[in-house]
């Protein structure tokens, strides 16, 4: 396999060689939201920034709390401390994260709001993200030489649900009620955020990701011909970008409780790997992709809070059912404030043991 051409002397790291499709034994490791509360030198470094989007865009600090979770546990991959929503704050919309509530965004919902978003001045409001990127890409280097550096960006259908509705909560009545209502303004929209991702992942596969992730956290809200228009054909404008302008660097999609949906996406849109949420059965997501697609996943966080026994039952039946194909060893969705970090130790070293 060839090594990055920007750094040739890297030996191949265990997350980017299964995320191309070679049964890498014992699986690469890593958490989604691995840097968060439920790590005291997390909470520290949050209470010096501030709020969230100061932290964000503070490259010292932004990459400091990428190692953190690094430094205690080893992981194969560091993803970027950022968040989905860093994007739509990149191109101009207000957003704030108010305690308690989550994030809050002026919403766009005609063809006023859309015109007003600047998606050609975003990369440059991203550098210091980009720049974030930079450094961690050389803290690695120097501290955890096989830990892979992995880019991120919300799906185009994930992000304009808070686009649109403002607001988190889970429901997105006025993103799906739009969808259906003007399928033109809202195909605008998706349109416009598909470019913008696609730059936006490529810039930061230049700048040092090694991997790439497209979180679509609410793609099961969909039924399946509005999750073939607005999820799969976005996400394979995305693929087809990032494959000819980042080549050889892996895409991850993760069409969170997609279901069934699960393998026309794997099918369809280019991703190299698919991220399994809690509710999907690997075996089944296992003939459902292609045998060299690697699949992500998907032990339940509560599992993880549990800890003891409950948790080894648990990662050992996904183990189990993915020994012998391309597989990463994951969450099925993002680590929970209350998780003991000794438990995050312990997984560690159950995966590791194989
Ligand atoms: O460690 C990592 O995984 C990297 C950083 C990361 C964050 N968010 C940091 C974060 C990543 C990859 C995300 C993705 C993200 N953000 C998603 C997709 C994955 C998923 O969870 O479904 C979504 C939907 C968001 C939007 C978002 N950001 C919400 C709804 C919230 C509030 C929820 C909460 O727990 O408060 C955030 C805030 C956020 N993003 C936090 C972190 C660590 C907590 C904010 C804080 O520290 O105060």
């Amino acid at each position: 396999m060839p090594s990055d051409p920007r750094h040739p002397q890297a030996p191949d790291k265990p997350l980017p060689r299964s995320l191309r499709g070679e049964a890498v034994w014992p699986p690469p490791v890593w958490l989604m939201r691995q840097a968060g509360r439920y790590l005291p030198e997390y909470r520290a470094v949050r209470a010096r920034a501030g709020d969230f989007v100061t932290l964000c865009t503070t490259p010292d600090l932004a990459a400091e709390v990428t190692l953190q979770p690094i430094r205690r546990y080893g992981f194969d991959g560091a993803i970027l401390f950022s968040d989905i929503l860093m994007l739509p704050w990149a191109m101009g919309q207000g957003l704030r994260f108010a305690e308690g509530e989550g994030p809050l965004l002026d919403p766009v919902r005609d063809a006023a709001g859309l015109a007003a978003l600047r998606p050609q001045e975003a990369l440059a409001r991203a550098a210091p993200i980009l720049e974030t990127v930079r450094r961690v890409r050389a803290g690695l280097a120097a501290e955890a030489p096989g830990t892979a550096l992995i880019g991120f960006a919300g799906s185009p259908f994930t992000v304009a649900c808070y686009m649109v509705d403002g607001r988190g909560g889970g429901a997105f009545h006025e993103t799906r009620r739009l969808a259906h209502a003007d399928p033109d303004l809202f195909g605008r929209l998706i349109a416009l955020l598909a470019e913008a991702t696609a730059d936006y992942l490529v810039a930061q596969a230049e700048a040092g990701a090694e991997a790439l992730m497209l979180f679509d956290s609410w793609a099961g809200l969909l039924p399946p011909a509005q999750f073939r228009r607005w999820v799969i054909a976005p996400t394979e404008a995305v693929a087809r970008a990032v494959r000819r302008r980042a080549p050889g660097i892996p895409l991850i999609g993760f069409p969170r409780l997609a279901g069934p949906m699960l393998a026309e996406y794997a099918a369809r849109t280019g991703v190299q790997a698919l991220g399994m949420d809690t509710a999907m059965d690997p075996r089944w997501a296992a003939g459902a992709v292609a045998p060299d697609q690697a699949l992500q996943g998907n032990l339940d966080p509560l599992a993880l809070i549990a800890g003891g026994a409950a948790l080894e039952a648990e990662a050992r039946s996904i183990l189990e059912a993915m020994r012998g194909r391309p597989f990463v060893f994951n969450l099925g969705h993002g680590i929970e404030k209350t998780t003991p970090p000794e438990h995050v130790a312990a997984l560690v070293r159950l995966v590791r043991a194989g």
